[in-house]
């Protein structure tokens, strides 16, 4: 019979290895490969054999079937990134950096969920129980009927929400629960897939919907292996700049619902509150137009989002002179110093550039582009933009304008916030146009030289 062969996981990917290694081939990660423990030799490490399993029903693709329920908790911000409202039977995975806040969010939720008669179950393997009741006084929530525990071992709480019979059971976090089944440590890959793996299996099996906190590494990926993310319905990030109050929950996987949609959330001294108007909330920290500030009208996920870009652009003592962004790509940024050196004749060499999205903010859509562009030039030619502008559109390498998804909607926030002229590509499709007066560019030389008289 052969020998139970032991395998090498990494931690960060999940790839398996057939030795340990100090880097792991498939995601180059250093230090991250664990030696795991084969399962017990059960019926799944058997070959079927010709043993015979039971019929399944088949069914056909047409059967009608009934949008799932949702339940509601009423902070709208959260429903909305939920798609609508929590799924019974559903996963989520809840994940973020330490310190960001999500116990805080999640025991608000429990306590919204509990009083909109969705009974809520709250185990903590963080924090004692005295703890949580400290943040719940701190929150005001002292006398929401959620039930609460600090507990890690995964078989008892099991049993216990089996009994209880909740409808949302939270778990505080995936790493720090343990079934004794598996052989190694609390936080290891295999805890965290095997225990994961038996709470999704557990939501399935009786209809209770589950949300997993999961911590974030310092890469921005959820601990342990990507495989938890593929294995529930809906992961959420929620994230936030240190020194800034914003929180944003971003859906970056939904089953139920749209991905990419986001909740913005403000941390005050007694929780975090909704804010149903972002875009006032980013751009309220604005003051006198400035050269290097400008507004980008953006779209996250079904919302139009205004955002104020800032950039600084200084000589460099370096020979190497630095490219700082926070809250954009700097690949982005790259790509858009190149078109404007190489198709407008810009340069930036001997220059340091700093990017910046204002209050928080991460914007990942090509749109951001132009935006992006007229801050540097901005800054660059020390000419600020008209207060009353907003600017959106995606920069292709020749240099073209594109016009990008959306413009009615981002128009009409802009409008709304009492901007009157926006600059986008030409070929944006615009009806109504809410009023705006809109300058269409064809590509970033004609742009240059209408907006900043150069090029
Ligand atoms: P926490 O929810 O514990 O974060 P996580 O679970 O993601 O690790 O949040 C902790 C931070 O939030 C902490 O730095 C204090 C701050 N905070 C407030 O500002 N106001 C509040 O009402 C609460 C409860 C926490
Ligand atoms: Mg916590």
């Amino acid at each position: 019979m052969a020998k139970p062969v032991t395998s090498f996981v990494c931690a960060e990917c999940g790839a398996a290895h057939k030795k340990w290694a100090g880097r792991c081939d498939a995601c180059g990660a250093w230090n991250s490969i664990t030696e795991e423990k084969p399962l017990a030799a059960g019926p799944s490490k058997q070959s079927l054999g010709g043993a015979r399993g039971s019929k399944i029903a088949l069914q056909d693709l047409a059967t009608p079937e009934a949008p799932p329920p949702r339940h509601e908790c009423g902070v709208g911000e959260l429903d909305r990134v939920l798609g609508g409202g929590l799924v019974p039977a559903s996963a989520l995975l809840v994940g973020g950096d330490p310190g960001i806040g999500k116990s805080t969010l999640l025991l608000q939720a429990a306590a919204k969920f509990a009083g909109a008669g969705v009974p809520c179950v709250y185990i903590s393997g963080e924090e004692a129980s005295a703890q949580v009741r400290m943040r719940a006084e701190r929150l005001g929530l002292s006398d929401a009927p959620v039930k609460l525990a600090a507990e890690t071992n995964l078989r008892d709480i099991l049993t216990t929400l089996e009994a209880e019979q909740p409808a949302l059971a939270i778990i505080d976090s995936i790493q720090t629960m343990w079934l004794d089944t598996v052989d190694s440590a609390p936080g290891s890959v295999s805890q965290v897939r095997a225990a994961a793996h038996e709470l999704v299996t557990f939501a399935k099996r009786t209809g209770i919907a589950v949300i997993l906190v999961g911590h974030v590494t310092k890469e921005g990926q959820i601990a342990g292996p990507r495989v938890v993310e593929h294995m529930v319905d809906t992961v959420l990030y929620f994230e936030g700049e240190r020194g800034h109050q914003f929180r944003i929950l971003r859906a970056v996987k939904n089953r139920f619902g749209p991905a990419d949609e986001i909740g913005v959330f403000e941390m005050t001294g007694s929780g975090l509150s909704e804010v149903a108007n972002p875009s006032a909330l980013f751009l309220s920290e604005r003051g006198q137009p400035a050269p290097g500030s400008v507004v980008f009208a953006g779209i996250e996920g079904t919302r139009p989002v205004l955002t104020e870009i800032q950039a600084l652009v200084a000589p460099s003592p370096l020979s190497n002179p630095r490219r700082t962004v926070v809250g954009l790509d700097s690949g982005r940024l790259s790509t858009i110093l190149a078109v404007l050196e190489a198709r407008c004749g810009i340069p930036f060499a001997g220059l340091d550039v700093f990017l910046n999205v204002a209050g928080g903010m991460k914007v990942t859509e090509p749109a951001a582009d132009l935006a992006v562009a007229s801050a540097l030039l901005s800054a660059r030619e020390d000419v600020a933009l008209p207060a009353d502008t907003v600017v959106f559109g995606e920069i292709s390498l020749s240099g073209a304008l594109r016009p990008v998804g959306q413009t009615e909607n981002r128009l009409k926030e802009a409008a709304k916030l009492g901007f009157s002229t926006a600059i986008a590509a030409a070929g944006s499709k615009v009806g109504g146009s809410a009023g705006l007066n809109i300058r269409k560019m064809s590509d970033l030389t004609a742009f240059v030289g209408d907006v900043f008289g150069a090029g």
